[in-house]
């Protein structure tokens, strides 16, 4: 690939999800997206003609020697196969969140992968917005001294309540708040802060079932509840670091801050990080308590840049460096996500067996496009 300045990408699952990829992967001229494949083959030919790409199906895909990418935006339950499948084919891939289903099935994907010399990457890519960029950088100044303490607070009333067409696979394995919506924050902690030691918590169910409840839902569909919808815990962080997280689907209204971060200087209110914009807010710099102040957001990519961890791992391949949202990263994620309900089960801490390094920060002044 030495003289490339392009990384072909094929793009499995065509859902609500993917036109985000679509419509972003535009900004970066590293990546070259060629073609797409669907279990649902006329979705799949559908987003070929609004994006100008060819409709395949997923062997053909597999098969082709232009593609070098798989990027893997289908339902949780297929992550993994598809994942080793694309392995086995001799292609790198990246997986929307969660990276897999279990901890074991993650590590599988990485051994195999760096047998076979091939990058595997994972969403989620917002903690490289340019809200959760300030909060590394302020962190990284010093802006708030030594970071102790903190809170990660992820509680709505579930997807089939408000956006998703599609809600079933967020109450099978996989599913719930925890593997839906905790890869951002822990995903964001973890860039903030460092890896995770050790999880404790207890988990819960509101309902054993749930009703879909869009106009777009068969009227009255029960979704089986095969998770917990209610995870309450505290991470101890390799730097001394301590946070509780709580990441529900019970709640029908609440006003908490998405993360917040203690340190021995002062305070950070972290933006949503499942978005790439601010607010960030600081309470910093004095002597005595002070109010927040509005930090500006200092760092590019605060609109929906999803498909900037896909250009990033692709320009690591053109460049032979390290990538941002790498499988390491994503596995650690998985533990730390699957050792809350461990936890819970078992009544003790949880220590983690993986690790992964903070990714390298983006730096400051970058122009649209750039990543270095
Ligand atoms: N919808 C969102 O807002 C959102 C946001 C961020 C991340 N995600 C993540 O993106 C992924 C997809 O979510 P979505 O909301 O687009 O789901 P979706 O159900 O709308 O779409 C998934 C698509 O994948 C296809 N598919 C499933 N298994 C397949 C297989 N084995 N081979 C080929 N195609 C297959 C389905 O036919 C479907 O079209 C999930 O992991 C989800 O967590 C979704």
């Amino acid at each position: 690939m030495s003289n490339k300045t392009q990384v072909n990408i094929g793009v499995i699952g065509c859902g609500q999800i993917s036109a985000a990829y679509f419509d972003a992967a535009k900004t970066f001229n590293v990546i070259n997206v060629v073609s797409c494949a669907d279990l649902n083959h006329e979705v799949a030919k559908e987003k070929a003609e609004a994006y100008g790409i060819k409709a395949v199906t997923v062997a053909e895909m597999m098969a082709d020697p232009a593609v070098d990418i798989i990027l893997n935006l289908t339902v949780p339950k297929a992550h993994h196969a598809i994942a080793m499948q694309a392995l086995e084919n001799g292609k790198h891939t990246y997986s929307e969140k969660p990276f897999t289903l279990s901890y074991a099935d993650s590590k599988e994907i990485i051994d195999t992968a760096k047998a076979k010399g091939l990058k595997v990457g994972c969403a989620p890519d917002t903690f490289l917005g340019g809200g959760q960029q300030t909060c590394r950088k302020l962190i990284d100044d010093g802006w708030i001294g030594r970071p102790t303490s903190g809170t990660a607070i992820v509680m709505n009333c579930g997807p089939e309540r408000y956006y998703h067409a599609a809600p079933k696979f967020f109450y099978e394995q996989g599913g719930g708040p925890m593997f839906d919506l905790g890869p951002y924050y822990i995903t964001a902690l973890v860039n903030l802060l460092g890896p995770v030691k050790r999880v404790s918590a207890i988990t819960s169910k509101a309902f054993e079932e749930r009703i879909a409840g869009l106009q777009a839902h068969v009227p009255g569909e029960k979704l089986p509840v095969e998770v917990p919808t209610n995870l309450s815990g505290v991470m101890e962080f390799h730097s001394g670091a301590v946070i509780n997280m709580i990441a529900s689907f019970d709640v029908w209204k609440q006003d908490h801050s998405p993360i917040e971060i203690y340190g021995t200087q002062g305070s950070l209110k972290v933006p949503d990080p499942n978005t790439f914009g601010g607010p960030v807010k600081l309470a910093a710099g004095g002597r005595k308590p002070v109010e927040w102040s509005d930090c500006p957001v200092a760092h590019i990519y605060t609109d929906n840049m999803r498909s900037i961890g896909v250009a990033d791992m692709a320009q690591a391949i053109l460049d032979g460096r390290d990538y941002r949202c790498s499988g390491d990263l994503a596995c650690h994620v998985l533990e730390v996500m699957e050792s809350f309900e461990k936890s819970s089960i078992s009544g003790r801490h949880i220590e983690l067996e993986s690790s992964c390094e903070r990714p390298a920060p983006l730096p400051l002044g970058l122009i649209t496009g750039q990543l270095d």
